[in-house]
């Protein structure tokens, strides 16, 4: 999954400092490698491109000081071609008359490599970035306008995917330059400003530059003028009317408010988008069809991938035990491959996902649709695949996530799970609403300084084990997958009850594992705690004060009173902070760790 950017001026100007914004902004979408170009006025191509971050790659190519009337930026997250420049992207076509860049996967860019290669093509990289920009010279070779070669290489061309091409000497009727974007599964946003027009793979790369947006659709394709863009159907070519909309949301949340990461400051915004949320669901219309669905369903299954599968086990766990209802949390591949095929029109299944966009949860939805079940969001990017893709669908108003570790929207998505169930329940004392955003604070505040020092114990290691059990076995394996994602250490989260079944022989002295408890799940704890105590293993204890279990323990993170089922969503903070403080303790940016992606469109 890669991040592309593309902008048309009226007049030549030094597009470097916006095609640099927009790339850092878009840099949460990979950062193997980045790559700019620009065309001037008499169709000179100026491509700068490297492996690296952005900042590095533009200290080096000066990506900021270059010029033109048009420019295009690709931030990648590598998956066909290793992160080398030959494969960064922006790609030239042979005879460097197009330049283009895409996000996505072309899945038969082997078999097209080969027959622009058996064809007499320069094919420099293995990238299918570049394979997209060869299906188009194949057109344009043949005299075929571009919009005519763009629209024909869409057939050639499988998988899914978005570009944005420019030829160097094309101009419309009136002499002004164009560049020209195609949609086919990936995301793809039109800004339209004063003497410009850019297109993106996502909308806060636009907003800074104008809020009048234009989104095209999946089998679209757009010619960008300086002053108008032109949309046609790619099956035929037809011209398709579509109103501008003006974007009213601020952008504050792409700024990092005076935090250093903005991982820290999304970490300290959890009490606000919390109250937030709270509020949403008490006032929004559509919790009731969305609660109407999940209480007639005969199975209720909760999907999504990494962090957002982690509050799936939570939420179905609250289902269960608060609600009563039979429910399910899965892994959405795996979903795909087993429960999709025994599904019914009497099932309703809720589809999580932050960003709405992750390609294994979309194919679950396609998977889980003829088969008639309900299909319900849970999503934070509003105009997301999965939006649209939902019967109903509830927001989880966290404002943008910009740092590649997930924490406040997995808090939602946890809270959204309780909220819902809470309005099920069939037992037991309702939660205080008003309180959990106060209680989100003060467990921030009170765990900070511990959260710190459990860092600086488990920074020396290199591997150790999180476990929880009941409602905390989602909350243990999320603070593990923080901990892999921004540390590099290996820490698997599991069920506390399933360590001694093998993971036990890890123990010897002063092994690190930490132990999530829930209230009423003290004394079964105090069991899995001593299991590792008298093997040498230190036990880390995050849990409200409890007598026994700090008998027991190695260290404790004191938890402030919440009750079993809120104990659950607020555990979760401190170990946050513990993979934060630790991944600065190892010099490691936790916004954009190695390798990773945000959001993964890609199989
Ligand atoms: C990627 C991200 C994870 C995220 C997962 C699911 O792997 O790196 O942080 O949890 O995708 O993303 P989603 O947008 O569907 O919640």
């Amino acid at each position: 999954m890669c991040g592309i950017f593309g902008i048309v001026t009226a007049t030549e100007r030094r597009l470097g400092g916006i095609l640099l914004s927009a790339g850092r902004r878009l840099a949460y979408r990979g950062y193997d490698s980045v790559g700019a170009a620009t065309i001037d006025r008499p169709g000179r191509i100026d491509l700068r491109k490297d492996v690296g971050k952005i900042d590095a790659v533009n200290a080096r190519l000066h990506l900021d000081e270059m010029e033109g009337e048009r420019g295009i930026v690709q931030l990648r997250w590598a998956t066909f071609g290793s992160p080398s420049y030959e494969n960064a992207q922006p790609h030239l076509d042979s005879d460097g008359d197009l330049v283009g860049a895409h996000n996505g996967n072309i899945v038969n860019n082997v078999q097209l490599r080969e027959e622009f290669i058996r064809a007499g093509m320069t094919v420099r990289g293995t990238n299918d970035g570049e394979s997209c920009v060869h299906a188009v010279e194949r057109y344009v070779d043949q005299g075929l306008p571009m919009t005519e070669a763009i629209r024909r290489a869409a057939r050639d061309l499988q998988g899914d995917y978005a570009f944005v091409i420019a030829s160097k000497d094309e101009r419309d009727e009136a002499g002004r330059p164009v560049i020209h974007a195609i949609k086919m599964g990936s995301g793809l946003v039109v800004g339209l400003g004063d003497g410009f027009a850019c297109v993106s793979s996502d909308l806060p790369s636009v907003l800074p530059l104008t809020n009048r947006i234009v989104r095209i659709r999946d089998g679209e394709m757009v010619t960008l003028h300086p002053d108008r863009v032109e949309i046609r159907r790619v099956e035929d070519g037809a011209l398709i009317e579509r109103e501008v909309e003006t974007f009213t949301e601020g952008m504050d949340a792409a700024e990092k408010g005076g935090y250093p990461h903005f991982m820290e400051k999304e970490i300290h915004e959890q009490p606000k988008v919390a109250a937030d949320l709270i509020h949403l669901l008490t006032a929004s219309p559509h919790v009731a069809p969305f609660l109407d669905d999940l209480e007639s369903a005969r199975h209720v299954y909760f999907v999504g991938c990494g962090t957002s599968y982690h509050a799936c086990l939570i939420g179905a766990a609250y289902f269960n035990r608060i609600a009563g209802i039979p429910a399910v949390g899965i892994l959405a591949p795996q979903f795909t491959e087993t429960i999709a095929r025994t599904l019914g029109p009497d099932d309703a299944v809720v589809f999580v996902s932050q960003s709405g966009e992750t390609k294994d949860v979309l194919s679950a939805v396609n998977a889980a649709r003829p088969r008639g079940a309900r299909i319900l969001g849970v999503l934070n990017v509003l105009g997301s695949a999965l939006m649209h893709a939902s019967d109903h669908y509830l927001p989880l108003a966290c404002g943008y996530e910009i740092s590649v570790p997930a924490t406040k929207t997995f808090l939602n998505q946890v809270i959204l799970f309780l909220y819902l169930a809470d309005r099920l329940r069939r037992e037991g004392r309702p939660i205080d609403w008003p309180r959990v955003p106060v209680l989100i604070g003060e467990t921030l505040a009170a765990t900070d300084a511990a959260a710190k020092q459990v860092a600086e114990l488990l920074n020396p290691h290199s591997e150790m084990y999180y476990l929880g059990y009941g409602l905390t076995l989602g909350t243990a394996m999320e603070g593990a997958l923080k901990l892999k994602e921004i540390t590099y250490a290996h820490c698997e989260g599991m069920l506390s009850s399933e360590f001694k079944h093998g993971p036990l022989s890890a123990v010897h002295d002063g092994y690190p594992v930490v132990f999530v408890s829930a209230p009423d799940d003290a004394a079964m704890m105090v069991n899995h705690v001593n299991e590792v105590t008298c093997r040498g293993g230190r036990a880390i204890v995050v849990a409200a004060a409890d007598e026994l279990l700090g008998k027991n323990a190695s260290d404790y993170i004191t938890l402030p009173d919440a009750g079993h089922d809120l104990t659950a969503l607020i555990s979760v903070l401190p170990l946050q902070l513990v993979s934060y403080y630790m991944s600065l303790a190892r010099g490691i940016d936790p916004d954009f760790p190695r390798n990773l992606s945000k959001t993964l469109t890609v199989d």
